[in-house]
């Protein structure tokens, strides 16, 4: 029977605990941190997991029907992200590993979402579009690494709708709260002209940010209007990014990952390129888009397996700055 694995995900706003059967997800639990208004505060952040852990591991447990006794092999998420947080879910594995002696793999949070959408899509070498709160990255696989072709050059675009959402006055996270106005948009052909920043496949948010701050203080536009028009504005430029990479690559899949992924109008956008140009696009359900457990456990199973990756517990380490090709890819042919 194939291993049982738990995964341990705490990067940055939620903390998650998911076991898998092998390829088979028995439980995936998530836990949110959300604000009514105004945004994220890390040592809030890493009170709110440690407050959280117990329930989410006996809810994971529970759901999987497993004894803990029975795991095999325990996956944390390491990296990138805010260190208050991910001391948080490191040291759960640790302890967790320590009393049940079992292999720790630590699994860079990029990576995991990559590995994700292949494991509940049919993309097989997929460009992904990882687009959530901190990062902003179009990633492929390339000569033993996950390369990172083109990435934000200031924030990430989940962060940039959670920024004009909280200047409108609306709480975390944001980016829904945007897609809702955005739909309530009176004129859909309307665009309110904004800056529009790519570099190659680079991308830059930061004067849009301010342009719409201005904005929104001088009240000179109505709240649905920027909603739409800051969304048409990003989601071409995050577009144009993938599809240079797809192209440069000579790649015809595309993949998505990052809670701002779960966006519908993004998701159509991609889907009209990817029609365009002959290519398929590939969009796991929401609830591996946003930040999970099982995507840690998933790719933590794949490095283990296939890579031979195992750390001892003294060397569970956490690296908030690790970048994507920092990872050597030992696990993929
Ligand atoms: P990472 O650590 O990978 O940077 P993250 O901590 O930002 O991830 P995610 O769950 O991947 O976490 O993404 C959260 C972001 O996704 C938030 O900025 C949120 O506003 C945004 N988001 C969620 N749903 C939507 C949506 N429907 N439309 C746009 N943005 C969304
Ligand atoms: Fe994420």
């Amino acid at each position: 029977m194939a291993l049982l694995v738990l995964g341990i995900e705490s990067t940055a706003h939620t903390f998650g605990v998911a076991i898998l059967r092998g390829r088979d997800v028995l439980a995936n639990v998530r836990r949110p941190y959300v604000t009514q208004k105004g945004g994220m505060v890390p040592v809030k952040v890493a009170q709110h997991h440690e407050e959280e852990y117990e329930g989410a591991m006996r809810e994971a447990l529970g759901k999987a029907c497993v004894r803990l006794e029975d795991i095999r092999l325990i996956a944390y998420s390491n990296a990138p992200g805010l260190g208050h947080a991910l001391r948080i879910g490191a040291a759960a594995a640790k302890s967790l590993a320590l009393r049940i002696g079992v292999p720790l793999v630590p699994v860079n949070h990029a990576i995991a979402h990559l590995e994700v959408a292949a494991l509940v899509t049919r993309a097989r070498d997929p460009v992904l579009l990882y687009c959530s709160g901190a990062n902003t990255q179009v990633i492929a696989y390339d000569a033993g690494r996950y390369r990172v072709f083109g990435e934000t050059l200031d924030v990430g675009v989940g962060n940039f709708l959670d920024t004009l959402a909280r200047n409108m006055g609306m709480g975390f996270p944001g980016g829904p709260a945007i897609e809702r106005l955005a739909l309530d948009a009176p004129r859909k052909d309307a665009l309110v002209p904004l800056p529009y920043a790519v570099k190659g496949m680079d991308v830059s948010f930061a004067g849009l940010e301010t342009r719409l701050k201005r904005m929104v203080e001088d009240g000179t536009h109505d709240a649905r209007d920027l909603a739409f028009s800051a969304q048409e504005h990003v989601f071409a430029m995050l577009v144009e990014a993938a599809e240079r990479a797809m192209a440069h690559l000579g790649k015809s899949e595309l993949a998505l990952g990052g809670g701002v992924a779960c966006n519908r109008r993004l998701q159509e956008m991609c889907r009209i390129m990817c029609e365009e140009r002959g290519a398929t696009l590939f969009c796991p359900a929401n609830e591996f888009l946003v930040d999970n457990a099982a995507m840690i456990a998933w790719a933590g199973l794949l490095m283990h397996e296939k890579g031979g990756i195992a750390v001892a517990v003294e060397d569970a380490t956490i690296r908030p700055y690790e970048r994507t090709d920092e990872v050597e890819v030992t696990w993929r042919q």
